[in-house]
């Protein structure tokens, strides 16, 4: 049987600005809210900032050379707000838009696609100090802006725009968290933190106009972590539970980004803590979008459960719940099959990436130079059987990124975790392909899962 990938199916890598950039002062640069928060003792693993990170400002076109010899068709990055409008509204660095038009040109050259993230967390500082960041409704219009200056500057050769990276990490857990605090790190009730989503929402949804308007051949979609929720037993009732579940489980991104409308059992469950809105607000936040992007690393699993009231439960995973070096990634491999069935069985999605997935893992340069990183080939094989299952049942899924192209700043962990499938000496900024860049470059020149 041919097990191949499907023609044209995508294979690329990922990163985001504040987690490989550095050069956090150079050519002008404003600061973000991440350069303050990881300034801020306490706040990061370790005091670690992403001041010189992988340095990828510097040394873009030796990574492009990684990327090449590894045959990526797609590098997925982020552009740095603040780099470009150091103040997040107003003037604008023309160094900074230099740099990334000579990011993207040199992808170009090299044969690999520049997949751009407009939002990855790092939202200029200016913008907090000035609106209160994303609990003003203005950020979500300035935001509108900035998309409309990277489209204009770019569409011309930028053919895929994602506007917002995994909204809860930086709504939720920048504003309002009892558990994970990252940036700007702020508590507010749950009508704040509502409000705050739906400014995201919105500024989402206005991210999506001002990129048709001003790049009307590319394409638009968002790259969002949905709570995946799976049946951990594949039986009817279960995946009808899951399927249940993972709709509402997304009630505040997804759902209504796809539904067009906030859905009724959400607004009902957060009562009077439901955010303002207005019907226009609705139809910014309902503009098409051409794809789907997910990022995935963990599961849910789901019972039906008819006694529960919604039809299904969620089970915790146990102690002995097998995981790799990150304790929140729970091996789950069949998430990678299920997330994209549900979006094309709840929404009828046409066009789905996989825009993140990938793992930490305690990898060590060993004495002959060499990472042997078995354990995360072992991990992406897994999701890649999951993948290829999915595209095999057609369903509609064009493409796959690793995160993440560099071991990189992990945000509030720091340098503690890595990620990548390229080694960083975060002391001489030296790169290492690990095992697993090997392990890809064979995938993709096969196009099956080896
Ligand atoms: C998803 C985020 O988009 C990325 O920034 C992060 O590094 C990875 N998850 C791993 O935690």
């Amino acid at each position: 049987m041919d097990r191949s990938f499907p023609d044209g199916f995508l294979f690329g890598a990922a990163t985001a600005s504040y987690q490989v950039e550095g050069g956090a002062k150079q050519d002008g640069r404003g600061p973000s809210i991440w350069d303050t928060f990881s300034h801020t003792p306490g706040k990061v693993k370790f005091g670690h900032t992403g001041d010189v990170a992988c340095d990828q400002y510097n040394l873009y076109r030796n990574d492009i050379a990684l990327m090449k010899n590894m045959g990526l068709q797609a590098y997925r990055f982020s552009i740095s707000w603040s780099r470009v409008m150091p103040s997040g509204r107003g003037a604008v660095n023309a160094k900074g838009l230099d740099y990334y038009r000579r990011l993207i040109n040199g992808l170009l050259e090299a044969d690999i696609q520049p997949w751009v993230t407009l939002f990855h967390w790092d939202l200029p500082q200016a913008l907090e100090d000035d609106l209160g960041g994303w609990r003003s409704r203005e950020t979500s219009g300035y935001f509108g802006d900035y998309c409309r200056l990277i489209a204009s500057e770019f569409g011309d050769l930028v053919k895929n725009f994602m506007t917002i990276n995994e909204f809860v990490c930086f709504t939720d857990a920048g504003y309002c968290s009892p558990g994970q605090v990252f940036a700007p790190g702020v508590t507010l009730d749950y009508k704040g933190r509502n409000q705050v989503r739906h400014n995201a929402l919105l500024a989402h949804g206005l991210g999506v106009q001002a990129i048709r308007d001003a790049a009307p051949d590319a394409k638009v979609g968002f790259a969002e972590n949905p709570t995946i929720c799976v049946p951990v037993i594949a039986t009817e009732e279960n995946i009808i539970a899951a399927r249940t579940a993972f709709r509402e489980k997304n009630a505040h991104f997804l759902t209504t980004v796809l539904e067009g409308q906030y859905p009724d059992f959400y607004l009902e469950e957060q009562g009077a803590d439901a955010p303002d809105f207005t019907d226009a607000d609705m139809k910014i936040i309902a503009s098409p979008v051409d794809f789907a992007g997910i990022n995935l690393y963990l599961a849910r699993h789901v019972v039906a459960d008819s006694g529960s009231g919604r039809g299904y439960r969620i089970l915790q995973h146990p102690a002995s719940y097998p995981q790799m070096h990150a304790p929140w990634i729970k091996v789950s491999p069949e998430i990678t099959y299920w997330a994209p069935r549900f979006l094309s069985e709840i929404w009828g999605v046409k066009a789905i990436y996989l825009t993140e997935n990938g793992c930490a893992c305690d990898d060590v340069v060993d004495q002959s130079g060499e990472v042997n990183d078995t354990d995360r080939i072992f991990y992406l094989r897994n999701h890649l059987y999951q993948a290829l299952r999915a595209a095999e049942e057609g369903i509609p899924i064009l493409g796959y990124f690793c995160w993440s192209l560099l071991d990189n700043f992990e945000w509030a962990d720091g340098y503690t975790y890595r990620f990548g499938i390229v080694h960083v000496d975060f002391e001489t900024l030296k790169r290492t392909p690990k095992l697993s860049s090997e392990y890809l470059r064979q995938v993709i020149s096969a196009n099956r899962v080896l």
